[in-house]
This record gives C-alpha cells, structure tokens and sequence, in this order.
C-alpha cells in the first residue's frame, strides 16, 4: 500500500530519459487516459453508494454489494484514497472519508485473517494522506485482533474459520501483514512485526513450489506439522491460481521493504521470474485465472492479478541492480499500459462504476468469472501512482 519511494530517489535517474519526454509519451497518454475514466467511474459510483449501506464488489452473477465484514470491504474506500491521491479531487476525498467511516466496526472483528486488506487499505489510506490520530488507533486495534488468529504453537495466522483444513493458511495471508509491520512502527511495540517475519518465514518454507510458485491453501496440525497442500480458488492443488502468484510476489517484496532481509528479496525476484517467464502468458501478460487452466488459450483473464504484479513489481524494481530493476519497471509499465487499453479499461459510464473489466474472482465455485472486481481497480490505482513517481511526474500535472 505504501506509496512513498523517495528513500530510493537514486534509482530514479534510471528512468529519467523516459521522464523528460513524457509530454507526448503514448505510455503517460493512456494512464492520463486511465485517471480520468477513474475519477469518473469513482464519483459516479460513489453517489451510488452514498444512502445505500455497502461497498460494491463485482458484477457477476449480478451487481454485489458487500457489508463491512466482506474481505473486499476496505477496497472501495481505498479506491476512492488512490483517485483522491491522483487527481485532487476533494469531491473524492470526502467520499473516502464517508465510505472509510464505514469500517470503523471491523477493527475488532476476529473472524478472518483479511482485516490487512480491510483496515489498512481504507483506515491506513486516510492515515497516510491526513496523518490523523484516529486512523492509527484503528489500525492498532485491527493488528491486535489479526495476531489474535495466530496459535503461537503454529506460527501462523489462521486465515479462515470454514472449510474442512485444521488450520488453513492461505497465500493471500501475505498481504494482511503489511498492516502488522505499520503498527510495530506506529507503537514501538515489537509483538506485531515478530508475528508477521514468523508467518512469512513459514509460509516462505511450506507453501512454494521448487519452481517458485505458490499452492493457494496449505493447512497444519496442531503441532504445526503440514496437514495438506492444495487450492480453493484456483484449477487444482497442483496448478498456479494466478492471482495467488500476484499475492506472493506483492507480498515478499513488501517484507524486503519492511525488514531489509535479502532472503524476502530473493524469493519475491523468484517469484517474479515464475510470472514475467510462464510459457502460458497470452501476448498481453494479462494472465489466464490460473496458469494451468485447461482451455487456454479460452480460459479468462484475471485482471486483478496483472494489477497487483504491476504494482509489485514497480516497487521491485527499485530494490535490485540497475538491469533487473528495468527489466520489472518494464514489465510493469507493459502490464500498466495493457490493462489501460480499450480491452480492459472501461468506458466512461460503463461497467457499473468499476475501473476494470475483465477479472475472475473464484472460478470453481462458477463465482465471479470475467468481470469487476474491485481489488482489481484498487491495486491498478496503486501501479498508477507507483509508476509515475518513478517516472518522477506529478499525477494532477501529466
Ligand atoms: N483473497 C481472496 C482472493 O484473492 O480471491
């Protein structure tokens, strides 16, 4: 979530001929493109939703409109954070503070590992761009009800409390512990970082793949044995959920950010290579749902993991040597560029108020299959602002 890459300005002489032309650079044309369909889609959504209780999550099977306790809860919020962000539009700013003050409840739920992407994408938004007492209180309370869900015998939060595993961990988990990492700084209190270098660390060992992918749901035994390896969401146990390589990939360089260990960043450039190098990527690297579904090349695109690579990687590029570091900007830039095309990018007044089209959120349950989702239009936001800090451009000014 973070947005602030100054520490590594260095690095942005990398790309600084590109940032001298970008007045008539094609790339910067079609983000500008992409803003202005964004403050557009979130205003009108946004007055939607205004005496309506709920968060808009996707079109399909039908338009659905999630309740605060939804894992999606905190991405519309944090949408209209990000377009805030963007443009300057006060409109949207006061949007994210009515539909942020939504949440304010979920800080004490203990039913779900999600309350990262709930809280910190909505109250850690506000947090960041007021610097207000009140957010971080929240943000507080939320981590001290996340590490709640971890058995100390374990070393892991438990991520659901459905299903018949033991004791489910799911790859996704990795993004819930940023939130976790911002409240040791916040307090000075160690407790929620140790719970969040742990589960990375066991996660790191028992859900990857030799060749750096990811199974979605490993479960333990009480003893913290391995119970099962498998999946929930994607093809099979075996195969490569897309957007789960998304969440791995998004959240080991995020624990290289916030620990400095090199090990973090070994593995997320691992997984990167899985991603940027698959066999089974289309000519657009907007990537089938699973990267071993059966009817590729008809299987359907999962937007929502190519947005969440995108901003990844823009943040991986700034961690390694100078070739590497261009070879992620560039794929990142490429991803960016194709999501903000005509085949994903909605048009103005369309598509339900949603950024993008074309995501699968569970395709085995027959669940949200090619359509909106709203996770998808957060983290392409979040690329959005990554890239053009790198490019050094200011959003309000391109
Ligand atoms: N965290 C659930 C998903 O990515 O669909």
């Amino acid at each position: 979530m973070r947005k602030n890459f100054l520490p590594i300005l260095c690095l942005l002489s990398l790309f600084a001929l590109a940032s001298c032309s970008s007045g008539s650079d094609p790339k910067v044309a079609a983000v500008k493109r992409a803003v202005d369909v964004a403050r557009l889609q979130l205003e009108q959504a946004a007055a939607e939703f205004d005496s309506l209780p709920g968060f808009p999550r996707s079109l399909m099977p039908k338009f659905k409109v999630v309740e605060p306790k939804d894992w999606t809860s905190g991405f519309f919020p944090g949408s209209l954070w990000e377009g805030y962000r963007l443009t300057g539009d006060k409109k949207l700013l006061s949007e994210a503070e009515k539909f942020t003050a939504r949440l304010e409840g979920i800080q004490y739920y203990k039913g779900t590992h999600d309350l990262g992407f709930m809280v910190f994408c909505s109250f850690g938004q506000q947090q960041q761009a007021l610097h207000d007492k009140h957010s971080a209180e929240v943000i507080v309370e939320a981590s001290k009800s996340l590490i709640s869900r971890c058995d100390p015998q374990i070393g892991l939060i438990r991520s659901w409390d459905f299903g018949e595993w033991n004791y489910p961990v799911i790859i996704d988990n990795m993004m819930n512990l940023e939130m976790l990492f911002w409240a040791s700084k916040y307090t000075g209190d160690p407790v929620y970082r140790d719970v969040a270098v742990r589960h990375a660390d066991i996660t790191m060992k028992n859900h990857f793949r030799p060749d750096a992918s990811s199974y979605h749901v490993v479960s333990y035994n009480a003893d913290g044995t391995v119970e099962s390896r498998g999946t929930f969401q994607g093809y099979s146990d075996s195969s490569a959920w897309a957007r789960g390589q998304a969440w791995g990939l998004y959240g080991y360089t995020m624990c290289y950010r916030e620990t400095g260990d090199a090990k973090y960043l070994k593995h997320a450039e691992r997984i990167a290579d899985f991603i940027m190098h698959h066999p089974n990527t289309p000519a657009d690297r907007i990537p089938y749902w699973d990267y071993n579904a059966p009817d590729i090349p008809d299987a359907p695109r999962d937007a929502s993991a190519a947005a969440v690579v995108s901003s990844a990687l823009f943040e991986l590029s700034t961690m390694v040597p100078e070739a590497r570091g261009k070879a992620y900007f560039d794929y990142a830039e490429m991803l960016l560029v194709n999501l903000s095309s005509d085949a994903y990018l909605a048009p103005k007044g369309s598509n339900g108020g949603f950024i993008l089209m074309h995501s699968v959120g569970h395709l085995p349950a027959d669940s949200e299959i090619d359509t909106p989702l709203n996770y998808a239009d957060y983290y392409y936001l979040e690329a959005i602002g990554r890239y053009l800090a790198l490019r050094g451009l200011d959003p309000q000014r391109i």
